[in-house]
């Protein structure tokens, strides 16, 4: 039976996003975008779902014949601690966002963040395996950055974090001898031989504090990265652009991750494209 019959047959596949809260969350507006594009009669919901409620709702959904779920904070540990089976990006960056609720009545646990930061940085034209990357953070942000930069070819990979003992304990935990923790007083002189500096904390997000950082000393080719979204324009890639380096805005990543989850909820490939950014920022 192709993918395309199941499918097609199958009248309401239906996935849906867990949160506490939900409401703010872009997935349901990302997923309906797809299911209209691909003319399916499915649904994807988004469910505020409290802590304590997590672990018996998730097992509800399965019964209830739900593909899956996309999970967001704060049950990304959860999720992990609750699926039966890991993917390998899963295990690596401990924490799951997406749950495939599987035939056989499995569920399995996958992390679509690592695919979704690399899907956005090449569809922008950035080549990990060029040079060195910069990560500032240590979060679960930047255990999915940090995973894909080194599964991606990244050939060396500075991690600098406030908290040092926080980078330190993720480059532990990634056992590679790529990973070199930086004190945070780099980014006063950020090392002059990287290709992509990535932002994953949540500084520069509106109503937050601002990355204090000195983008003087990167390379004219430099790519300049930010997870955070909202604003689009973070102070961090105003600034970068007002220096001449090419930059790429958090969205993408949000976007590309729900790829790989929409191919498990409705069994289609779909595109992250223009339409779809504009859709999702409330343009389209
Ligand atoms: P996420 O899962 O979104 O990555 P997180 O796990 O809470 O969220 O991580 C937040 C990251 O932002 C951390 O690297 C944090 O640094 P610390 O480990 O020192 O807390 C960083 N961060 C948050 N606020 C910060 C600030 N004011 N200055 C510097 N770093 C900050």
């Amino acid at each position: 039976m192709s993918d395309d019959h199941m499918t097609t047959t199958v009248p309401e596949a239906i996935a849906a996003v867990l949160g506490w809260p939900v409401a703010h969350s872009l997935s349901p507006r990302l997923h309906g975008f797809w299911l209209q594009e691909q003319g399916l009669a499915g649904t994807y919901l988004g469910l505020p779902i409290a802590p304590e409620a997590f672990e018996p709702t998730v097992r509800g959904l399965a019964a209830a014949g739900f593909r899956g779920a996309n999970v967001t904070v704060p049950h990304k540990l959860a999720a992990l601690r609750l699926a039966d089976v890991l993917d390998d990006a899963a295990r690596a960056i401990g924490a799951v966002n997406t749950l495939v609720f599987q035939p056989d009545g499995q569920i399995l646990g996958r992390n679509t963040d690592a695919y979704g930061f690399m899907a956005n940085l090449q569809q922008a034209g950035v080549d990990p395996q060029v040079g060195p990357a910069l990560v500032i953070g240590a979060g679960g942000a930047a255990r999915a950055a940090v995973h894909a930069l080194l599964s991606a070819g990244c050939p060396r990979l500075y991690l600098t974090n406030r908290t040092a003992a926080t980078a330190y304990g993720l480059a532990e935990s990634m056992a590679d001898d790529r990973i070199h923790v930086l004190s945070f007083n780099c980014l006063e002189k950020l090392p002059d031989d990287i290709v992509l500096l990535g932002n994953t904390t949540s500084l520069g997000m509106a109503g937050k504090g601002r990355l204090a950082l000195d983008l003087a000393g990167l390379p004219d080719t430099a790519w300049v990265h930010d997870i955070v979204y909202v604003p689009l324009e973070t102070p961090l890639l105003q600034a970068a652009r007002q220096r001449g380096l090419r930059t790429v805005d958090g969205l993408g990543m949000l976007l590309h991750q729900a790829v790989p989850a929409f191919r498990a909820f409705y069994g289609r490939e779909v595109q992250v494209t223009d339409a779809l950014r504009a859709h999702v920022l409330g343009d389209g």
